[in-house]
């Protein structure tokens, strides 16, 4: 299949709205969108990406009142979180209403539910006129994609096509919060801080990693965004001694920066975790072997960096 690239939403629709697959710019990350309401379109998601049939997918939504056409209930907790945090990087899984296949969520009677606030994301939705389910548009295992020729390298050929935009925002994944049981619960931590949540509802809490009684996020428990380099959390840049073909990703200097065949320095947690990604493609381009990333403080948006880092260490 050829692979489309276009800046045209419009012409992005006719795809989605032919049953094939369309890759898009979202504040987050890219993602790989088909219709919500089709099923063989929703197959090619998976096949496209090499994802395993049981990680579900999340709905994008474009406004509230698409909202009704893919949930049965929206608790007042819910409610909450969508007039604070909607549009942007915040999933909340809520429980699925019948019409959406089965699928779209894995067999789950819950479903992701996002709204994204990047303008092309915004067009693209509108245009289509139905929600998109998208993951994140790289192949399984391999770093979300936050530009759209990421995207290109993954899935060329394999997709439709790639509706382009800049460099993502975030650069992380949206934040998935539970807001089926008693209190929300972070199934995965993302754009939309812990402590923002708490802001608006306090008992809002982290999912226990060994917690059964917690519906998991299934995605978690694969293997993710891995560049083919071996990943290293370093608490002590200055004490690191780097072997050949060594990087090094994080806010202070390692010693001496000469060691190392390829270094980003970020001004603070949020640049950082806006270049991850893109860091770790360009040192497997650049054939690195060992990338060392500086840990940071796991409050604010240093929690998701330092999941994705650890998940990338495979620690
Ligand atoms: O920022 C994002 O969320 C990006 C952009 C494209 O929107 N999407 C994304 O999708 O990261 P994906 O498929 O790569 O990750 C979705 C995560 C997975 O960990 C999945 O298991 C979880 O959300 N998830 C989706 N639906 C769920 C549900 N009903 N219950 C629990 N977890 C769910
Ligand atoms: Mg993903």
């Amino acid at each position: 299949m050829k692979t489309k690239t276009t800046q045209s939403p419009t012409l992005a629709a006719r795809y989605i709205a032919n049953g094939e697959l369309v890759a898009f710019p979202t504040e987050t990350v890219y993602g790989l969108g088909a219709n919500i309401f089709n099923e063989d379109a929703i197959k090619k998601i998976f096949e496209a990406k090499g994802r395993p049939s049981d990680n579900p997918l999340i709905a994008h939504i474009a406004d509230l009142s698409q909202l009704n056409s893919i949930t049965s209930e929206i608790p007042p907790v819910a409610k909450k979180l969508i007039e604070e945090f909607f549009p942007g990087p915040l999933t909340l899984v809520l429980p699925k209403h019948k019409t959406v296949p089965a699928i779209a969520t894995a067999g789950l009677n819950t479903i992701g539910v996002r709204m994204p606030s990047h303008p092309i994301a915004q067009q693209l939705l509108r245009a289509c006129g139905v929600p998109l389910v998208a993951p994140s548009a790289n192949l399984s295992g391999r770093p979300s994609p936050t530009t759209w020729q990421a995207v290109r390298e993954d899935l060329s050929g394999r997709i439709a096509c790639i509706l382009q935009g800049n460099q993502t925002k975030v650069g992380l994944e949206s934040t998935v919060v539970d807001c089926t049981g008693d209190k929300p619960r972070v199934l995965r931590a993302g754009g939309v801080t812990l402590e923002q949540l708490q802001a608006v509802v306090p008992e809002t809490e982290l999912a226990a990693h060994d917690d059964s009684s917690a519906p998991k996020s299934p995605g978690t428990k694969y293997r993710h965004y891995s560049p083919h380099a071996q990943v290293f959390v370093a608490n002590f840049p200055q004490h690191i001694v780097p072997g050949n073909e060594a990087a090094f990703i994080g806010i202070d200097p390692p010693s001496p920066v000469e060691a190392f065949q390829k270094t980003l320095l970020c001004k603070d947690i949020a640049e950082y975790a806006h270049s991850l990604f893109q860091f770790f493609r360009e040192c497997d381009d650049a054939g690195i072997k060992t990338i060392y990333c500086q840990a940071v403080s796991e409050s604010g948006l240093g929690l998701a960096l330092m999941d994705r880092i650890r998940r990338a260490a495979h620690e």
